[in-house]
């Protein structure tokens, strides 16, 4: 356009009096941009481009209601606000301490044309890493609550991009990852739901985060923040216009996808961008679209590894319940009368003594309180479980004053079995009586259908229950780590006693599966889609890889060298080391290869990755906080590789002895999982390593500075 084609446009502009809005934003580095409009019929629509390159092409935006005509066409923009903004936080807790929050804004204010000219605004946030969106539905005469039955927000792709996704399933999250091209994504064509124990996919749509890779090798991954009192969304996919549409997680009692109260925010509907895969784990977008933290010091929480009375249920040496004989292959509870209850006194002894020689500060118990025999596949799970009552065979004090002795601090285990209003009713004394035992954090879990039936665990009504768990638990000093949960959404910023959740499928279903358990690329490809939410409760950690003793058709399909890795490459504050004293020994001494978890940090204060493929391969190293140590963890798929890695991040001048725990020669995740081998080095700054990853191996290393 020339300059007097400028003049004239501008000319024309002022003669319709048009008010000149804002409509496109940048990132701080002018990278990322998004462009906002309204097409003829006053449409609203949004644009991002990266480099000057459209990355998601025109996208419509609208609602529609049980209550109210659609929010579809007949805006017009009121106005607009630009502002920018810069802020460096700390995490109590995390992958690194100091974040920095730099972003521009633009809030667009809407108002239809036609009566009931009723507002709406939209607010763009622009990144260096991607951008996040949120509408706002502000206070306004006559609509006082919504109940919404569509979120139609579309993200238009540009090309047929490579995608990694799982299914849009409205009751779990735990399913294996699909690596396929946009057109053939097949949600509903997926088989393998038999050892879910609560699964509902209505339609071709995946979950998020859901990660693509352009034609141009970029990457892209689409999630939300901030799921607040709103329904969990999925990503319907329509193949035919390379468009997802947003899906929200419904409810047959509402019979809607979310009812709000006005004025209302919903979530963040966000994009990462990144040129290398790795910068979309170093990416605190989704964390710094949430509230500064609400619930202020989080110090009773530590971050820690634990071992528990956990992996022995899962492999069946052992039941949650008294005397039956649960089988998680097929979640029944079969013929009573096998004792072999896990939570005994003894045996929780036995594993206090192994944490506290081992350096191990924490212990689970599951199926140490009454409930249990009534657990699975029963429809009347409503008032089956109470929180304070022990079985016979464990007793409580004897085992907490024995922690206390040895150091070890106990965890509690809350299985709700998805009956949230018996845990509602319960919550008040059983976290009064967790805190008068000196216990600061639960693992909280949801197995099964949701009663009340007609609820899912993604939707606005267990969003509520989620979040009351979090308000309730942080007014009392708890720590919340929740299996089953809803996925992460970056609250752990506000609620900073959120501190790690499962939401994947996760290392228990390589004790049980009938697939043959996660495959070498599960956690490659894990931890570039589902650990971008936030803290994965992963519990890796299995030295026994194949465990014949108890089940010949399973194993864990890796090596143990990428077990040790996995401390590193996963991010949870609280890191199990999930297998059993026993099959931690090796000619009557604890195994070498577990110096590695003993030494390894749970909390960071930087973290690198170092190179990665999306489910292929990936290298992270992280300084340990209050000290000078790093840990390094690299993992990788069904392939062997070899993978340079320079040590540039270490400090200047110093020397560092590296303990490196790596794959032996002849190693394989199937043939040969344990052989590992351990060296000790001298490293600095300016050392090159070339790391041998055997077929579904790893090399962890632990780099202490010598003083
Ligand atoms: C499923 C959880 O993921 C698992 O860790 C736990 O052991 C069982 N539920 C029992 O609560
Ligand atoms: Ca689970």
């Amino acid at each position: 356009m020339n300059f007097l084609a400028v003049v004239f446009g501008l000319f024309l502009m002022s003669c319709n009096s048009t008010v000149v809005h804002d409509q496109s934003v940048s990132s701080p580095d002018g990278k990322v941009k998004m462009e906002f409009d309204v097409n003829g019929s006053g449409r609203p629509f949004y644009r991002v481009f990266y480099n000057d390159k459209t990355v998601i092409d025109t996208s419509y935006v609208g609602f529609e209601f049980k209550n109210g005509k659609a929010f579809k066409d007949n805006f017009k923009i009121v106005a607009t606000t630009l502002t920018d903004h810069d802020e460096t936080w700390q995490m109590p807790w995390g992958e690194q301490l100091e974040v920095q929050n730099r972003y521009n804004a633009l809030k667009i204010s809407l108002e239809e044309e036609v009566a009931p000219n009723r507002k709406w605004d939209i607010i763009f946030k622009t990144y260096d890493d991607g951008i996040g969106f949120r509408y706002a539905f502000p206070e306004q005469e006559g609509i006082k609550e919504l109940v919404i039955t569509d979120e139609n927000t579309q993200f238009n792709l540009t090309g047929n991009h490579k995608v990694w996704w799982i299914p849009g399933d409205w009751d779990i999250y735990e399913h294996l990852y699909n690596e396929t091209l946009f057109t053939d994504i097949d949600a509903l064509g997926l088989s393998g739901h038999e050892n879910l124990n609560a699964t509902y996919i209505p339609e071709n749509a995946v979950n998020t985060p859901v990660t693509m890779k352009t034609d141009d090798g970029l990457y892209l991954s689409f999630h939300e923040a901030d799921l607040t009192d709103y329904s969990g969304m999925t990503l319907k996919v329509h193949k035919e216009d390379l468009l997802m549409t947003s899906e929200l997680v419904g409810s047959d009692i509402l019979k809607a996808k979310a009812k709000i109260t006005l004025p209302f925010e919903t979530p963040w509907r966000t994009i990462q961008i990144a040129e290398k895969a790795g910068d979309l784990i170093e990416s605190k977008l989704i964390l710094n679209l949430n509230e500064p933290n609400a619930i202020g010091d989080v110090s009773y929480f530590t971050p820690m590894k634990y071992v528990g009375i956990w992996w022995e249920m899962h492999i069946g040496k052992s039941t949650w319940d008294l005397e039956g004989s649960q089988d998680m292959n097929t979640f029944t509870t079969g013929k009573r009368g096998s004792s072999r209850h896990g939570a005994t006194t003894e045996n929780a002894k036995k594993y206090i003594d192994f944490a506290s020689e081992n350096g191990i500060k924490g212990l689970l118990v599951e199926g140490w309180n009454t409930g249990w025999d009534k657990w699975i596949n029963t429809e009347d799970r409503e008032g089956v479980f109470d929180f304070m009552t022990p079985y016979a065979d464990y007793d409580f004090d004897a085992v907490m004053a024995y922690a206390k002795e040895k150091g070890v601090e106990v965890i509690m285990h809350h299985e709700t079995s998805a009956a949230p209003r018996t845990y509602e009713k319960q919550m008040d004394v059983a976290y009064d009586f967790m805190k008068d035992n000196g216990i600061n954090s639960v693992k909280t879990g949801y197995v099964g259908k949701i009663i009340p039936k007609g609820e899912y665990h993604h939707g606005q009504w267990m969003v509520n229950h989620y979040h009351k768990v979090l308000e309730e638990a942080a007014k009392k000093e708890i720590a919340i780590n929740a299996h089953e949960p809803i996925k992460a959404t970056g609250k752990r910023r506000t609620y900073p006693n959120a501190i790690s959740r499962e939401g994947l499928r996760g290392q228990e279903f390589n004790a049980w599966a009938t697939d043959g358990g996660n495959p070498p690329s599960h956690l490659p490809t894990v931890a570039f889609t589902r650990m971008l939410a936030g803290p994965i409760d992963f519990t890796p950690g299995v030295f026994n890889i194949k465990f014949d003793d108890y089940k010949k058709e399973n194993q864990v399909n890796t090596t143990l060298a990428q077990q040790l890795a996995l401390y590193v490459v996963i991010y949870s504050p609280i890191q199990m080391a999930c297998d059993l004293p026993e099959h931690y020994m090796q000619d009557g001494k604890v195994h070498p290869a577990f110096q590695f978890i003993t030494d390894v940090g749970v909390d960071w204060s930087q973290t690198k990755v170092l190179n990665g493929e999306v489910g292929d391969y990936v290298t992270i190293a992280r300084k340990e906080r209050n000290t000078d140590n790093w840990f390094l963890g690299s993992i990788t798929d069904e392939n062997a590789r070899t993978l340079d890695v320079a040590f540039d991040f270490l400090d200047d001048g110093k020397n560092y002895t590296a303990t490196i725990y790596k794959d032996a020669e002849d190693a394989h995740w199937n043939t040969n999982p344990t052989a590992i081998t351990i060296d000790t080095i001298t490293v600095t700054k300016d050392s090159k390593l070339t790391l041998q990853l055997a077929e579904g191996g790893g090399t962890a290393i632990s780099i202490v500075p010598q003083e």
